[in-house]
C-alpha cells in the first residue's frame, strides 16, 4: 500500500441551550442524585429549532477546515455517522456539502452504525485512503439526538444529548520509519441483540417512534464489546494497555467507562471523559471528546490513542492511533 491516513484537524459544535440533571428533575420524576450516581452524567447540551444535525455538522466541519487551512473544495469525501438526519433523504453529506462549498464531484453520504457511526466512518475512509481512492476525507459523528426523546421516559430522556464533532482524515504517502496516523481499525456488529436498544419505528414501519432499551443488557454487552474492540487492534501491533497515551471511550455512561477501564487495566486518568457534561450523543461522542482532549492540549506528539464504540444494532468498533501534533 502507498497511502495511510493521518487525522490532520479536528472540530466540534455543542448547541448553546445546556440543560443540567436539576432542569430535568423539574420535568420528570428524576433527580441530580440518581443521574450522577447511575451514569456521571450532570448536564448535556441540547439543540434548539435552528441547531438541525446538518447545522452541527457544518460548524464542526468548518472549525476542522479552518484548523487544517483548508476549504470544501480540498475535500473529496464526506462520511457523516448520524441517526438523527435532516431528512430521510438528502443525506446530511449532502446538506453539508452544499454549506462548505464542496464543488470538486467528490462523495458524500451518512453511514448508520448508531453509536459506532464515527469508528465505523473512519474505518471505512481508511480503507478509500489506503486504496488511492481519496485523498482527504471530512469523518463526522453528529446527532440531535433529543429529536427522539420522550421527555416523560425518564429511563431513556436523562441519558442523552445533542453536538457534532469532525476529524479530516488525509492521505499520506508511506515512507520509511515510523508510521503516523491510524495503525488499525475494527469494525463488528451482531443483529442478535437488535432488539435491546431500538427504536421502535422506521419510514418502512410506523415513523420514528420512542427509544425502547433494556438498561442492564446494554451495559453488559457495552462493557465486553468496547474491551472486544480494542483488544486486538493491540495484539495486532505488539502493545499493551501501557503503551496507550489515551482511551477515547464511547461516552454513553460514567460506569461503562469505568469498568472498561478496569477491564483494560488502563487508569482512570488515560481516559478522556467528556460524559459528565455532553451526556451520550451517539456517533458524535468519541469526535467530540477528541476535539476536547485536542483544544485542551493533552495530544502530543507521537501519543498512542485507543478508541472504542459500542451501540445500537448491536456494532462496536476499535481505532489505534499513533497522534501526529497539530501545529
Ligand atoms: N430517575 C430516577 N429513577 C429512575 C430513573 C431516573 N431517571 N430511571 C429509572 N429509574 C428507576 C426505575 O424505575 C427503577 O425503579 P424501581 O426499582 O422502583 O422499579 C430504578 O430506578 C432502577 O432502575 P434500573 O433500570 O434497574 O436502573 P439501573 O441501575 O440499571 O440503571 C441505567 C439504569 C443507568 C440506564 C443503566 O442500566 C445503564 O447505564 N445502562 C446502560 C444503558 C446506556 O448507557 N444506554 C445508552 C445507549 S447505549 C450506548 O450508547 C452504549
Amino acid at each position: 500500500m502507498k497511502f495511510h491516513s493521518v487525522i490532520t484537524a479536528t472540530g466540534s459544535y455543542l448547541p448553546e441551550n445546556i440543560v443540567t440533571n436539576d432542569d430535568l428533575a423539574k420535568k420528570v420524576d428524576t433527580s441530580d442524585e440518581w443521574i450522577r450516581t447511575r451514569t456521571g452524567i450532570c448536564s448535556r447540551h441540547i439543540g434548539q429549532e435552528h441547531e438541525t444535525t446538518s447545522m452541527m455538522s457544518t460548524k464542526a466541519a468548518e472549525r476542522a477546515l479552518e484548523m487544517a487551512g483548508l476549504t470544501g473544495d480540498d475535500i473529496d469525501l464526506i462520511i457523516v455517522g448520524t441517526v438523527s438526519p435532516n431528512h430521510t433523504f438528502p443525506s446530511v453529506a449532502c446538506l453539508i456539502q452544499q454549506n462548505i462549498g464542496m464543488k470538486n464531484g467528490g462523495a458524500a453520504f451518512d453511514l448508520q452504525g448508531a453509536c459506532s457511526g464515527f469508528l465505523y466512518g473512519l474505518h471505512l475512509a481508511d480503507s478509500q485512503i489506503k486504496l488511492g481512492v481519496t485523498k482527504r476525507a471530512l469523518v463526522i459523528g453528529a446527532e440531535k439526538f433529543s429529536a427522539y426523546l420522550n421527555w416523560e421516559d425518564r429511563a431513556t430522556s436523562v441519558l442523552f444529548g445533542d453536538g457534532a464533532g469532525a476529524v479530516i482524515l488525509e492521505a499520506k504517502e508511506n515512507t520509511e520509519g515510523t508510521p503516523y496516523g491510524l495503525l488499525g481499525t475494527k469494525v463488528h456488529a451482531d443483529g442478535d441483540h437488535a432488539d435491546l436498544l431500538i427504536s421502535e419505528g422506521g419510514v418502512s414501519t410506523t415513523g420514528t417512534g420512542r427509544i425502547i432499551m433494556n438498561g442492564r443488557e446494554v451495559f453488559r454487552h457495552a462493557v465486553r464489546s468496547m474491551v472486544d474492540a480494542v483488544a486486538p487492534l493491540l495484539t495486532e501491533n505488539n502493545m499493551t494497555t501501557q503503551d496507550i497515551s489515551w482511551l477515547i471511550p464511547h461516552q454513553a455512561n460514567l460506569r461503562i467507562i469505568e469498568a472498561v477501564s478496569k477491564q483494560l487495566d488502563m487508569p482512570l486518568e488515560k481516559i478522556i471523559q467528556t460524559v459528565s457534561e455532553h451526556a451520550n450523543t451517539s456517533a458524535a461522542s468519541i469526535p467530540l471528546a477528541l476535539d476536547n482532549a485536542n483544544h485542551r492540549g493533552l495530544l502530543k506528539q507521537d501519543d498512542m490513542l485507543l478508541m472504542s464504540a459500542f451501540g445500537s444494532g448491536f456494532t462496536w468498533a476499535g481505532a489505534l492511533i499513533r497522534w501526529q501534533e497539530i501545529k
